[in-house]
């Protein structure tokens, strides 16, 4: 029985986890779970899968409402539980920058870690590859495009590897005019055509800097040039990505859109197991359509090549900057498109660290909010 903790049990990625979990009951055992302020899901959680401990990472006062269930508050009340717990498998499925000092402390004691969040990486991903290489822990990759690469490379060499082609749908404003984008709001940008996703990374599949962020991503998991990284619009997103080796052969992950294939791989890895998810049916499909990405509509892309290329700190602060710029869209403090010019500025201001311990990324991403936020304010 693997002993299983899921962080972010109550978001997107979190309850698809539990709907895989819960279908292998003589293989995983939930010992942990995880929220930020959603008390009366992780309740409902807790009363069905009885893990050992739960933690509310933003609230406090809760601790009479799970019985017998060790109940951990705030920030480092996770990082206690993460030390207290035994724990085989994590599953981190928190959003955001949150989740990397949680994603450090639990690598010194898992075999294997399913990671979808992935500004983590973005922040600090030699940091977190070197910590599970140290650790012998395995990092799978969730998110469907990584999840692809990854099933794409197999066993191969990766010498071998030439090329990652990491396509996208495109998101919901694929086909919307560049002249209409000043109005966007925040129920179009929400609105994703394929996938159903936590709100953050709705508004970054809009902005598409979630491609961007996803290309730095797979250079640091896969251990890949930027340059050779490459991003496809695919809008009947049924390839996932696709790798291309050396000697000119490509190959493609597809499937219909549910992230509980991806889940459900990165959990029972190296096994497949049947998922009771349907088919895909090609000659519905009919035809399959690849382009090249619009820099000029989506800048927020382009920063993110130019992050990734400098390395250093710069991607923790394009990481951090967008961050307060979604939150601030999402409560209407900026319009979206003010989205990838704070960001720009933000950039343009800071002066890199390269080769950053810890401390000098978590610096540069503090640096990047209290300046973001600045911005924010003194052009409102
Ligand atoms: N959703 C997808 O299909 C998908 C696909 C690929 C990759 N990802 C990545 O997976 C991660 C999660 O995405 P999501 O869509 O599942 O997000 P989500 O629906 O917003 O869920 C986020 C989870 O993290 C918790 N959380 C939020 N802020 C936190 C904090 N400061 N400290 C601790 N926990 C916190 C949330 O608790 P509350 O419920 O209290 O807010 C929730 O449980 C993101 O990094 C995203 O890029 C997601």
């Amino acid at each position: 029985m693997e002993n299983i903790a899921v962080l972010g049990s109550t978001g997107s990625i979190g309850t698809s986890g539990l709907d895989v979990i819960s279908k292998f009951p003589d293989r995983f055992k939930v010992c942990a779970l995880s929220t930020n302020t959603n008390v009366e899901l992780l309740r409902k959680q807790a009363k069905i899968f009885k893990p050992e401990a739960v933690c509310i990472s933003g609230g406090s006062g809760n601790k009479g409402k799970f019985g017998k269930i060790m109940v951990y508050e705030g920030e480092e009340g996770l990082l206690r539980m993460l030390e207290d717990i035994k724990i085989d498998t994590v599953l981190v499925g928190i959003v955001g920058s949150s989740a990397l000092l949680p994603v450090l402390t639990v690598l010194d004691k898992v075999k294997k870690m399913a990671l979808a969040n992935k500004e983590a990486l973005v922040m600090a991903g030699s940091i977190i590859m070197n910590r599970a290489a140290k650790n012998n822990a395995t990092v799978i990759p969730v998110d469907s495009e990584h999840s692809a690469i990854f099933q794409c490379i197999g066993g191969s060499n990766r010498r071998d590897l030439r090329k990652i082609f990491l396509t996208g749908s495109g998101g919901p404003l694929l086909k919307v005019g560049m002249s209409k984008f000043k109005d966007i709001t925040v129920k179009q940008a929400i609105n994703h055509p394929r996938w159903k996703m936590g709100k953050k990374i709705s508004v970054d599949s809009a902005t598409m800097m979630n491609k961007g962020l996803e290309v730095i991503e797979a250079s640091l998991l896969f251990n890949m040039d930027i340059s050779n990284i490459e991003i496809l619009i695919h809008p009947e997103a049924v390839v996932h990505s696709m790798v291309e080796f050396r000697d000119g052969a490509i190959l493609a992950q597809m499937g219909v859109c549910d992230m509980r294939i991806p889940i459900q791989y990165a959990l029972t890895y190296p096994d497949r197991f049947d998922s009771g998810i349907r088919s895909l049916e090609f000659s519905k499909i009919k035809s399959l359509s690849f382009y090249d990405p619009d820099f000029k509509r989506f800048p927020c892309m382009a920063l993110a090549y130019e992050a990734g290329k400098k390395r250093g700190t710069f991607p923790s602060v394009l990481n951090a900057s967008n961050e307060v710029c979604v939150r601030e869209f999402i409560e209407g403090g900026i319009r979206f498109m003010d989205i990838p010019k704070a960001i720009e500025k933000i950039m343009g201001l800071h002066k890199n660290v390269k080769n950053p311990g810890l401390d000098d990324i978590l610096e540069a991403d503090k640096w990047a909010r209290v300046k973001t936020k600045e911005m924010i304010r003194c052009c409102r």
